[in-house]
């Protein structure tokens, strides 16, 4: 499988691609930045460990080369400041992230390739590449709440002294303000996690809102997300490359689910080789459905705002 990674001598992109790197599993990575010198210069670094990782080609490029790509992960973007609002990046953000959708476009793309977006507001922009790129819906999605889900299992693992890897919890909605936690369905090695000590309601407040707050530590301390968002987009393109079917909270078309339509938003998702496979609608207590559903308002009435979606 060959991921170009457009924006991949920033921040986000080359730490997805050295997660790509480390695991092995896609073929070729290719990095694509609007910064010459910066895509040679990451392609070039991650190349010199080829030999101690994995056989993989590894290589800067331009739109021409990315064409016959299975996966275009898009990173580009102008970053977050402290203080401002994901969906506050919107019009600074839409008019890069278009002409970015029409290189793509004419330069040429496979049938079965999969859009993926990374860049901030990411529930707009996805929404933003599905209307343009005509593609069959399943093709395009949104990292979504895959790195809040990543930092809430990870906190509450941290602050429960639990392995992170067996602690399952989801954070649904948007990307961004409205995100919500789900702790109707939360456990810990299958069992549920409101059975353990210490996992009481204050709790439940706390590392949600240490949760909702991560992005804005992570940028004022050190100027970016990196290694969480790399490790999650790695996690999003393995899923896709070895068609695993795994349920994650990836932003996609909405056709139905919890009565969420024509709007990007994560919600229960199968991922697999053709992306968003099917959205998977399993019982959640009331109050987060109705979390579900004001986080699509929010989204849809940000979207009557954002010229050309
Ligand atoms: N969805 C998420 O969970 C999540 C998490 C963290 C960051 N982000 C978003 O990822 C984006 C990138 O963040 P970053 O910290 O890597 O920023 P960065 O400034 O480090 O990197 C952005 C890169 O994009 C490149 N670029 C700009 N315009 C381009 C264009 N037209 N074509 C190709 N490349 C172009 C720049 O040269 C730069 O290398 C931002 O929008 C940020 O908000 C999303």
């Amino acid at each position: 499988m060959k991921a170009t990674i457009i924006g991949g001598g920033g921040r986000v992109g080359s730490n997805a691609a050295i997660c790509l790197q480390c695991a092995g599993i896609v073929s070729e990575i290719q990095i694509l930045d609007a910064n010459q010198d910066l895509a040679d210069g990451e392609a070039l670094d991650l190349l010199h460990g080829a030999s101690s990782l994995h056989d993989q080609r590894i290589y800067a490029g331009d739109y021409d080369r990315a064409k016959d790509s299975d996966i275009f992960i898009i990173t580009a973007g102008l970053r977050r400041k402290p203080d401002e609002s994901r969906l506050d990046l919107i019009n600074r953000n839409v008019g890069l992230f278009s002409q970015i959708l029409q290189s793509i476009k004419s330069a040429g793309m496979k049938d079965d390739a999969i859009v993926f977006v990374v860049s901030n507001p990411v529930d707009i922009l996805t929404h933003l590449a599905v209307s343009y790129l005509g593609l069959p819906q399943s093709q395009v999605i949104g990292l979504g709440t895959m790195l809040d889900t990543a930092r809430f299992r990870s906190l509450i693992a941290d602050g429960l002294n639990l392995a992170p890897t067996q602690v399952k919890a989801l954070i649904l909605g948007e990307h961004g303000d409205t995100m919500f936690p789900v702790w109707s369905s939360a456990t810990v090695g299958g069992l549920p996690l409101s059975g353990v000590k210490g996992c009481d309601v204050n709790f439940q407040r706390e590392v949600f809102s240490r949760t909702q707050k991560s992005g804005s530590e992570v940028i004022s301390r050190k100027g970016g997300a990196g290694w969480a968002v790399g490790a999650t987009i790695a996690e999003t393109v393995h899923a896709i490359a070895l068609d695993k079917k795994q349920m994650l909270p990836i932003s996609s078309l909405q056709t139905g689910s919890y009565g969420l339509k024509d709007v990007c938003i994560s919600t229960p998702t199968i991922v697999g080789r053709k992306g968003a496979e099917k959205h998977i609608e399993i019982d959640l207590w009331p109050k987060e459905v109705q979390g579900l559903q004001a986080s699509a308002r929010a989204l849809k009435d940000m979207l009557k705002n954002v010229a050309g979606v």
